[in-house]
């Protein structure tokens, strides 16, 4: 039997956070990153409930890839304000923050969790919609994607007013993770027709707009669509999970601290390449589901990997063009030091969560093969 389970419930378009007030919001407790407080966007909310008498707190000591102790500063705040809802102001980092301190905070308290409201102000990570949150280890080195039913949002606004002012570079970089979710939902062991759907139109979507986007961050238009897509994508894995992209790209960001699109986008081209096996004989199950999104995008030769290189060639163009570099040592890592890193993130890789769903059950070595390619001359 299969289950398809949407619970946000999600209000869209342009100047639609001005409906915060109608949810009957008594205590708010909103979580945000540093620039999120200096910029104003977390005063205007504060702003926006006193409207309705609502009181407010501002926690914005979210740091990028959140870790344990940010969680439990976040808790450690909320303790003594009892909010009825939490609001999570951000990117993925404030978004996952927010799941995370709501959903211990309940737990130590053992009562049930206050409402969460996700305001995404990056069209990327989906969490506004998603069971995970990821939260790094620094000492480890590591980046855990935590998963459960009860983080996800309640209420999201997808108000693509707030992603007017994301610079073109974090631009590119999230358009290019809601890509791989989309990717990555679309050929995973655990996809299904109402997953698929909303991949299918992720992908396309991020293919029509996300370099307008870049170009120019105030074409509304284009960011009404990401903001839109990044969501889609992200029902589409929260039902149908990631694959190995997304767990070489955790064990990759959290070694070297690369955002977590970018390191994405680099690792994408090469996961692509292994999952329809082009460089074996034979065909992999996987290369059809791939030839099936590159045909919706317009992409076809005379043999299902030609079409799939043709994908890969297409995809390596758009990032060329909205600037994100295909090497490792363009990001300003040392080569040597990331060959030398290479089997401990193949192997936390291997056994991220997101493995698991990946179309092709991947060894130790061809995690390692992959990072390999990452950088010129390889493994050696
Ligand atoms: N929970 C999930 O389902 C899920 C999925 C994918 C990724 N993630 C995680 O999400 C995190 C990455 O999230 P992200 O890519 O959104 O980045 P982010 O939240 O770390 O934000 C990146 C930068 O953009 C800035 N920024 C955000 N909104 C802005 C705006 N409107 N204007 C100007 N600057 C703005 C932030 O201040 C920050 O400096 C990673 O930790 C990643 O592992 C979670
Ligand atoms: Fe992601």
């Amino acid at each position: 039997m299969e289950q398809f389970i949407m619970k946000t419930k999600i209000y869209m378009g342009e100047a639609c956070l001005l409906q915060l007030n109608s949810l009957g919001i008594r205590r708010a407790y909103i979580i945000c990153d540093p620039f999120m407080e200096k910029s104003g966007k977390a005063s205007e909310i504060e702003g926006l409930l006193e409207e309705t008498g609502a009181q407010s707190r501002i926690f914005a000591k979210v740091v990028p890839d959140p870790t344990i102790e940010a969680v439990t500063q976040g808790i450690e705040g909320m303790e003594d304000f009892a909010p009825d809802t939490v609001i999570a102001l951000g990117g993925g980092s404030a978004m996952d923050t927010a799941k995370a301190v709501c959903h211990l905070y309940a737990a130590m308290k053992q009562e049930q969790r206050p409402r969460l409201v996700a305001v995404p102000t990056t069209s990327g990570t989906g969490s506004e919609v998603t069971s995970f949150a990821v939260i790094s280890d620094p000492e480890a080195q590591a980046k855990y994607p935590l998963k459960d039913p009860a983080m996800v949002p309640d209420v999201a606004f997808l108000d693509p007013v707030l992603t007017a002012t994301v610079p073109s570079g974090i631009t590119a970089d999230t358009g290019m993770d809601v890509l791989t979710h989309g990717l990555e939902a679309y050929v995973s062991t655990q996809s299904g027709d109402f997953t698929d759907a909303c991949a299918e139109k992720a992908v396309r979507m991020v293919w029509k707009y996300l370099e307008q986007a870049v170009i120019d961050g105030s074409n509304m238009d284009a960011r009404t669509h990401m903001h839109n897509a990044s969501c889609l994508a992200g029902i589409a894995f929260n039902g149908a999970s990631l694959g190995i992209c997304h767990s070489l790209a955790h064990a990759l960001g959290a070694r070297f601290h690369i955002p977590h699109g970018r390191s994405n986008a680099i690792l994408l081209p090469h996961v692509i390449t292994y999952n329809a096996g082009l460089e074996e004989a034979g065909e992999t199950e996987a290369l059809s589901r791939y030839v099936e999104i590159a045909n919706l995008l317009g992409i076809s030769a005379g043999t299902g990997k030609a079409t799939v290189h043709g994908l890969i060639r297409q995809i390596r163009n758009l990032m060329k063009r909205i600037g994100i570099p295909e090497q490792v040592t363009e990001l300003g890592i040392d080569r040597e030091e990331f060959l030398q890193s290479v089997k401990s993130m193949a192997a936390k890789a291997l056994e991220d969560g997101c493995t698991a769903a990946n179309p092709r059950k991947p060894a130790l070595k061809n995690l390692e093969d992959i990072y390999g390619r990452l950088c010129k001359g390889g493994l050696g």
